[in-house]
């Protein structure tokens, strides 16, 4: 039956890594997987991680089965971090999650529940999306349909293209949202912004499927969220998935949980036994361990309180690159205005070259991009910054 099988292309971020990780070149620069990189080139374990495990260290008794929805502590402390204390929807008790096997799974889970609810549903991507987006929602069974979202001339947002066709969009079919440091672009929503599709979802009935991958990376844990908590406070249903693996350095752990808002709390309840169901038939239950550091961190004031200073660390050394990189090339040969990407937010920003320039980068110059032009400024580093400067101003160069 295997001779049934062709064999595929690399997925196209992993696959990256791993030509970057098996590229001898010592001057390799990595801007490729959404992963944190310090002034070093290395990816640390956060101090209030370690400091988390070495307390559950000590402290864990067991490693019997959890439940399927994983640690309920857990899912309320993230829903917490999400949502602010007194959000409307945890006043009205119509908000039910599991925790699930890092953002991935929180976004299957979500799409599963979706499937389950309304077999139907297409969920409108922007334009462009994250690349596992579309596998991973499509693979629930769901069709996907694209809204214009980047700008390319701007490096911003086209809005009004974005809501053009999202007035289009009507009850039982679902938008998804990046809540902030937009994946692969790093064009954000403004408040207002956030506040016009609040209103368009009112209007039109469709139901939003937040993705909130990088909370804390780009202005900081509360400001990162403000339009989704203004979105979440206004519309009956909604599906959120939440990520561990950036904002507290879990990548390998898979901590996340995915949250439903009903319209009741009957309906909330319901909710969570489908998703529950659903999880049960793919993986049975989440791993424990990433959950477990996280929670310990957000039920802990001190090992809150140095994350968060860590967490700002992190935001403050990728702007710093940002404004770097900016001032670095400008005024190339190519006469291209890479303002935008101090405008950007998060870990990424498009770059806009072309795809013969991102293929000299990478083989002339050991410089790693993803195809599409998406940068991870993590990559760049007070060591590696005149060498990428000098490679992209040499691919800018007009033919002889
Ligand atoms: C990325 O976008 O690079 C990360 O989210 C890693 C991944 O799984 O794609």
């Amino acid at each position: 039956m295997f001779e049934q099988l062709s064999r595929l292309d690399p997925d196209p971020i992993l696959g990256m890594l791993a030509a970057y990780r098996a590229d001898p070149r010592a001057h390799k620069i990595d801007l490729g997987v959404g992963v944190y990189q310090d002034e070093l080139g290395r990816t640390p374990i956060m101090r209030a991680v370690s400091d988390a495990e070495r307390h559950l260290l000590v402290t864990e008794t067991t490693k019997t089965y959890q439940g399927i929805a994983g640690d309920p502590v857990f899912n309320e402390r993230l829903l917490a971090l999400l949502l602010g204390a007194n959000h409307r929807v945890l006043e009205e008790d119509r908000v039910r999650g599991v925790q699930t096997p890092g953002g991935c799974g929180a976004l299957r889970i979500g799409a599963e529940l979706i499937q389950r609810a309304r077999r139907a549903a297409k969920v409108w991507v922007s334009t462009p999306t994250w690349a596992n987006h579309i596998p991973l929602i499509g693979g629930a069974g769901l069709q996907l349909a694209e809204y214009p979202y980047f700008d390319a001339a701007s490096g911003g947002i086209d809005f009004d293209a974005m809501m053009d066709t999202l007035s289009r969009v009507g009850p039982g079919d679902l938008v998804l949202l990046h809540g902030c440091c937009h994946n692969p672009t790093g064009a954000d929503l403004d408040l207002g912004q956030w506040r016009a599709v609040t209103e368009l979802a009112l209007k039109n009935g469709f139901t939003p499927y937040v993705d909130v991958a990088y909370q804390g990376l780009a202005d900081g844990v509360e400001a990162d969220v403000a339009g989704v908590r203004h979105l979440l406070a206004a519309v009956p249903e909604a599906v959120v998935a939440s990520s561990c693996s950036k904002n507290f350095g879990l990548y390998r752990e898979r901590a996340g949980a995915v949250y439903f808002i009903a319209a009741t709390r009957a309906q909330a309840d319901a909710v969570q036994t489908q998703a529950m169901a659903a999880a049960r038939q793919i993986y049975s239950m989440p791993p424990a361990h990433g959950a477990a550091i996280v929670s310990t961190i957000l039920g802990d004031a001190t090992l809150r309180a140095d994350w968060l200073e860590e967490l700002g660390e992190v935001r403050g050394r990728i702007n710093a690159m940002r404004t770097l990189l900016a001032a670095r090339l400008a005024g190339n040969a190519a006469g291209k205005d890479f303002s935008f990407i101090t405008r950007q937010k998060g870990m990424f920003s498009y770059f806009g070259i072309t795809p013969q320039q991102v293929t000299r980068l990478r083989e002339e110059f050991a410089v790693y991009m993803m195809e599409s032009t998406r940068i991870n400024l993590a990559g760049i580093t007070p060591a590696n910054i005149d060498s990428l400067a000098s490679a992209v101003h040499a691919v800018l160069e007009p033919a002889a």
